[in-house]
């Protein structure tokens, strides 16, 4: 320690107005010592109205990335960024209350099946969903290729359609932990994205304060994930489902698999399209299967006793889905925006698809305009890619694997460049792999 380090050990309390000093903070953090609880109250919320500048912050979360956060610890730093905002209360509306949140992949339309579904089968569903940036898609960008559907609910009417609809997906208003919109941005910039304890304090905070009883988590491990290792993507999930429990919230987790996209769709229109074939009771099998497991997983927690897989089955979810879509404007009867070209990839070769790798695919489908690169670009509904083979069924050479849609017809080359080595054969069937890895809770 430095002399002018001695100077900026802690001190709390003795006669200043700030019971912390930001220096003597970064240095308990740098030095692997665990951050009294009120110091984490006080950093939180000094940086949220700017009293802790950029660069202090900067050095907080680069410490808590090379030295993380214990128990108690990541349960006060979640807990101060909930406290940055108000917490949503939805009230008493009969019904027991839960909700999902994925950590994102390539075709992950689960939550436009699973809320209708669990609602159909009795729970009601709150949900505060994102946008997509990089090769993942967001929710509130798929739904946003519905004709008229609109993303903000004031909470009266956000409370008004959970109660008649029983689910509800909408965007987070500025009130909901704000401390994380500026911690996100500054990690955006700071290489301190990939830690553990800032994703699950940052997903968790969002979810917790956005006041559900009962919590899912989807993880998502592979190639298209956030977690490449299964053992990465436990040990986040095990992170996450602590921070929920110990606020108060039921939480368990499964981890799902992520090395080829969920489903055959990619991309914003097209992925609206495979949803609404999934809610009339057909649809990708692989889709289906993670569907129903979480929804299994929701209904169990909050103890209800339904069959998802028969009421996705039998079309059930479909009017919950249309009541939903339309009490935010939606007009599933108008024409959704389609691509002005397509173009298609073949096989070259006879045997088996043994690999379709998921970030190839989410990478090629943003460069084709469904998705962005930056917040700030736009984005084309209808492109994206279908994706016409998945792995473990048979090819033939010329038959046609990949279709890739796009409004820009140079983006084509693009595409193709990048799904170059997106796919791999097998002389023979390979094995089923479990898309559903493991559970945790
Ligand atoms: N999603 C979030 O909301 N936060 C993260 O840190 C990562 C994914």
């Amino acid at each position: 320690m430095t002399d002018n380090e001695a100077d900026h050990e802690a001190d709390p309390g003795a006669g200043d107005p700030a019971p912390w000093d930001a220096q003597s903070l970064l240095i308990m953090k740098r030095d692997g010592d665990r951050l009294p609880d009120d110091a984490i109250d006080w950093f939180i919320d000094g940086y949220t109205t700017g009293r802790i500048p950029d660069y202090q912050a900067s050095a907080m979360l680069m410490a808590v990335f090379l030295n993380g956060l214990d128990g108690p610890e990541l349960a006060r730093w979640t807990n101060a960024m909930i406290d940055s905002g108000e917490r949503f209360v939805l009230g008493d509306v009969g019904r027991p209350i839960v909700d999902k949140h994925s950590t994102g992949g390539v075709g992950d339309k689960v939550s436009l099946v699973l809320c209708p579904l669990v609602a159909a089968c009795g729970a009601v569903i709150p949900q505060v969903a994102g946008r997509g940036l990089g090769h993942t898609g967001g929710t509130l960008d798929k739904l946003e290729a519905i004709p008229g559907w609109n993303p903000s609910v004031e909470p009266d009417r956000f409370r008004e359609i959970v109660t008649e609809v029983g689910a509800v997906i909408a965007a987070a208003n500025d009130d909901l932990a704000p401390a994380d919109r500026k911690l996100y941005a500054l990690r955006d910039v700071t290489g301190t994205v990939a830690s553990i304890p800032l994703i699950a304090s940052s997903i968790m905070s969002k979810k917790i304060a956005s006041g559900t009883e009962a919590l899912v988590l989807d993880v998502k491990v592979g190639s298209g994930a956030f977690m490449r290792e299964v053992d990465d993507a436990r040990v986040l999930a095990e992170t996450m489902v602590d921070i929920g429990n110990r606020a108060g919230v039921r939480t368990t987790a499964l981890l799902t698999a992520m090395d080829q996209p969920l489903g055959r769709a990619v991309g914003n229109t097209l992925e609206v399209d495979e949803s609404i074939e999934v809610l009339a009771g057909g649809g990708p099998e692989d889709l289906v299967e993670v569907v129903v497991a979480l929804a299994d997983e929701m209904l169990t927690m909050v103890g209800i006793d339904a069959d998802p897989a028969k009421v996705l089955a039998s079309g059930a979810a479909a009017p919950v889905w249309a009541a939903m879509i339309e009490a935010q404007g939606g007009d599933l009867s108008a024409p959704r925006q389609r691509a002005t070209h397509r173009e298609e990839i073949v096989a070259e070769r006879d045997g088996w698809l043994s690999g379709l790798d998921a970030l190839a695919v989410g990478v090629a489908s943003m460069r084709l305009g469904a998705g962005r690169a930056r917040k700030e670009d736009d984005i084309d509904f209808g492109a994206g890619i279908e994706c016409l083979i998945k792995v473990g069924e048979p090819v033939s050479v010329g038959q046609p694997m990949l279709r890739l849609h796009s409004d820009k017809p140079a983006t084509f080359a693009v595409a193709r460049h990048i799904l170059a080595d997106a796919v791999t054969y097998a002389e023979q069937q390979p094995d089923p792999q479990p898309l559903i890895i493991d559970r945790i809770g």
